[in-house]
């Protein structure tokens, strides 16, 4: 019989270690009170999207941060995320003729799987950081000690969050007359800016030929605004469960901290806690796909997960790396093929190629992104399957963490705006290059 608390009896990974029980249970119990934050309708409106990007007939955009933190929690931040998803989004509707389902890595995404237990420097060793939700990024004992009360933070936070991203979705910024103005300050006269605008300009044109056949903002609700989705890793189970809950309509359970949930390749084992916890929610549901990954298990793994076999249901996040892209897929794709799986495939192009630079620094090649984006898209197409969309870390803030692309940024340049709590993010500029190639490989697939 699965609950929400049956994950306990299975193989913890990643979950951090409170030290005092008692506080833990009160955090929790206080969580379980407050208000679920999405709706199990909304999971399954989610779900449907992702079936038909399974069947080709839309994409999905999945972006954000690597991980939130409280310090940067600001509306500026998070309006420079939803609208650069916008962006890229609406390249990919106009450029490639085709619906763009749009997830954000956003209102929840908090907690990191780390390589270590502990971080030593000198002679100093902590806990590691495990994400806002769970401790502190200073090095010191008291920044480091997991704190249960940050769950709630975490709660509040993603609450404040999705309710302006529901405004901005909803009460008109997202209209699509308004696309000019999306454009941030700061990558004006960028290639990718320029590009934008030249595109932006013919949509203008076709807008202005509905609008003189009677199709507006006011007439078409799809002009004036857009549905938007909220995702993040299922990784901190004491907050997750206490997001569970019955959906009235149809008596399930839902995990209504966010619309769609997905596995970590570090904790994706079929013995794994996270795994049993996800085969119990209705939600739809990912798990990353990492190049250790070997086709059996994922077979199992979309039996224990969909066992159903319902499409919409699951979907597969490859993050091989470029290098290994080309080698990774094809087994895990025919296998999936050949037992007649119903999945998602998701393009996560960040994950695997991660490297660090002489001085040290964690960072992503602009080059390596791209290319196994075009792997991805090459292989599917050679297996007659469904290449349905991306997994991005990213921000619409002008960082420089990942090198490459139109502004040229390489290594020396990476100190100058270094923001990010965990991986390195394509930054609004890069993430919009990243949009023109995706059309680009859709628009050939169309032509075929
Ligand atoms: C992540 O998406 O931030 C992450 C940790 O990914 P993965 O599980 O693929 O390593
Ligand atoms: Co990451």
């Amino acid at each position: 019989m699965w609950t929400p608390s049956t994950w306990r009896e299975h193989a913890l990974r990643q979950m951090p270690t409170y030290d005092d029980q008692a506080e833990l249970t009160r955090a929790v119990e206080r969580l379980r009170q407050l208000p679920p934050l999405v709706f199990a309708g909304e999971a399954r409106r989610l779900r449907q999207l992702l079936h038909k990007a399974a069947r080709g007939e839309a994409f999905v955009l999945m972006g954000g941060d690597c991980a939130e933190s409280f310090d940067e929690f600001h509306p500026n931040t998070i309006r420079d995320t939803f609208r650069i998803i916008l962006q890229m989004a609406v390249v990919l509707t106009y450029g490639a003729s085709l619906p763009t389902v749009k997830v954000g890595r956003m209102a929840g995404q908090f907690a990191k799987p780390r390589s270590a237990p502990t971080e030593t420097r000198g002679d100093i060793t902590l806990p590691s950081y495990r994400g806002d939700i769970i401790n502190g990024h200073a090095f010191t004992p008291e920044a480091r000690r997991p704190d249960p009360e940050r769950m709630l933070q975490a709660y509040h936070q993603s609450a404040a969050t999705l309710n302006l991203l529901r405004a901005f979705a909803q009460g008109g910024y997202a209209d699509l007359h308004k696309v000019h103005g999306w454009t941030l300050d700061f990558i004006k006269g960028t290639p990718a800016a320029e590009r934008y605008q030249e595109m932006m300009r013919s949509l203008d044109k076709s807008l202005e030929f509905m609008a003189a056949c009677g199709l507006t903002s006011e007439t078409v609700p799809q002009l004036r605004e857009t549905e938007f989705f909220t995702a993040h890793e299922a990784l901190h189970l004491h907050y997750e469960e206490a997001l569970t809950r019955v959906d009235s309509l149809t008596g399930d359970w839902y995990d209504c901290s966010a619309h769609f949930l997905w596995i970590g390749d570090r904790t994706r084992q079929l013995d794994s806690a996270h795994v049993h916890f996800l085969q119990g929610v209705g939600n739809p549901i990912g798990v990353k796909c990492g190049p250790r990954l070997q086709p059996d298990e994922l077979l199992r793994l979309c039996e224990a997960l969909n066992p159903r076999n319902e499409p919409g249901r699951l979907s597969l996040i490859t993050r091989m790396g470029a290098d290994k892209a080309a080698d990774g897929l094809p087994p895990l794709i025919e296998a999936v093929e050949r037992e007649g799986k119903q999945v998602l495939w998701l393009c996560d192009p960040m994950h695997g190629n991660t490297v660090s630079t002489r001085s040290g620094r964690k960072t992503r090649r602009m080059q390596a992104v791209l290319s196994e984006v075009r792997t991805f898209f090459e292989v599917h197409k050679a297996h007659g399957t469904h290449a349905g969309g991306v997994h991005l870390e990213m921000t619409g803030k002008d960082v420089t963490e990942c090198t490459g692309g139109g502004q040229g940024i390489e290594d020396d340049a990476l100190s100058l705006r270094y923001d990010t709590r965990c991986d390195p993010r394509l930054n609004a500029s890069q993430s919009l290059e990243l949009a023109f190639e995706l059309t680009e490989h859709l628009t050939r697939l169309r032509e075929v």
